[in-house]
């Protein structure tokens, strides 16, 4: 099995900072929404959406296109702003702007479908510049650390190529290499397979069960069911901007309770 966090203490001395985490147990939530809405012009995109990921749970969002799934994940990165209602993060409200801005997108690991690698910069670089420049690791170290996460998620042997020299998905387990480099509290994957080659799915998403198996918290946007059953504690159901359903996965995919679900997951199944 492929070891993506572990509790490599060399590592974890090479990342830094470490971010104030609520201890799994505590009761906090790593990530709360309460009744959020947001629009874009006369489009409700997202409607009182409550919702709170605790340490160590994975969370997947399905729904179809258009539901808002991309926008509620770029609105906990604060991304996006907010209409009304509140975001937490580790229970603290989400900061405006400046240093603490730039402090929580990096608690925040984000791994969009288009893999977004700097293209020219070798792929150690990639991972390494994020700890060096926001969480000030001497360079030395954080090239130890980035070539430690690039073995696990199976990459190390490309560390010196550009992201294009790479298939879709090596880049796309570059990307997660790089957001784990900066030992976030929370990982947030929006369709990180979607753009990638059929044969290329599996590897990406081993690496991710592998995640979600070591404990990392997760909110996944994915229609990929085979995670979901694998690797999700509760699946939400989004459409129009509000959620649906909330469920096991067990539950969601063989007893869906509303209409919009099993005619969204007829058309998933049918693919
Ligand atoms: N920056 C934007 N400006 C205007 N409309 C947007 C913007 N981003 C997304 N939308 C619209 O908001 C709705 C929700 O989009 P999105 O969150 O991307 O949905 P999903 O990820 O579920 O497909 C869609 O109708 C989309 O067209
Ligand atoms: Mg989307």
């Amino acid at each position: 099995m492929v070891s993506v966090t572990g509790e490599d203490s060399a590592t974890d001395a090479a990342l830094g900072a470490v971010p104030a985490t609520p201890a799994a147990g505590s009761g906090i939530p790593l990530v709360e929404l309460r009744e959020v809405n947001k629009h874009f012009g006369e489009l409700h995109v997202l409607r009182d959406i409550t919702l709170s990921v605790e340490a160590g749970e994975v969370v997947v969002i399905i729904g179809p296109s258009g539901s808002g799934k991309s926008t509620l994940c770029r609105a906990i990165n604060r991304l996006e702003t907010i209409d009304s209602g509140t975001i937490l993060l580790g229970g603290q409200p989400l900061p405006d702007e400046g240093k603490a801005l730039a402090q929580l997108r990096s608690d925040v690991g984000m791994v969009f479908q288009s893999f977004n690698l700097f293209a020219h910069k070798t792929i150690l670089d990639n991972v390494t510049l994020g700890p060096i420049k926001v969480r000030g690791v001497k360079p030395d170290q954080a090239r130890e650390a980035a070539m430690t996460l690039l073995e696990r998620v199976g990459v190390a042997d490309q560390a010196g190529k550009l992201p294009a020299q790479l298939s879709g998905g090596q880049q796309q387990r570059v990307a997660i290499a790089r957001a784990l480099a900066m030992n976030p509290m929370v990982m947030l994957f929006d369709e990180p397979t979607s753009a990638l080659d059929p044969e290329m799915i599996t590897e990406v998403l081993d690496v991710m069960v592998a995640l979600a198996r070591e404990g990392m918290t997760m909110l996944v946007v994915t229609h990929e069911m085979g995670f979901a059953r694998k690797a999700a504690d509760r699946v939400i159901f989004m459409a129009d901007g509000s959620i649906v359903e909330e469920s096991t996965p067990e539950e969601f995919f063989t007893a869906p309770r509303t209409d919009r679900a099993k005619d969204f997951l007829s058309k998933v199944l049918l693919q």
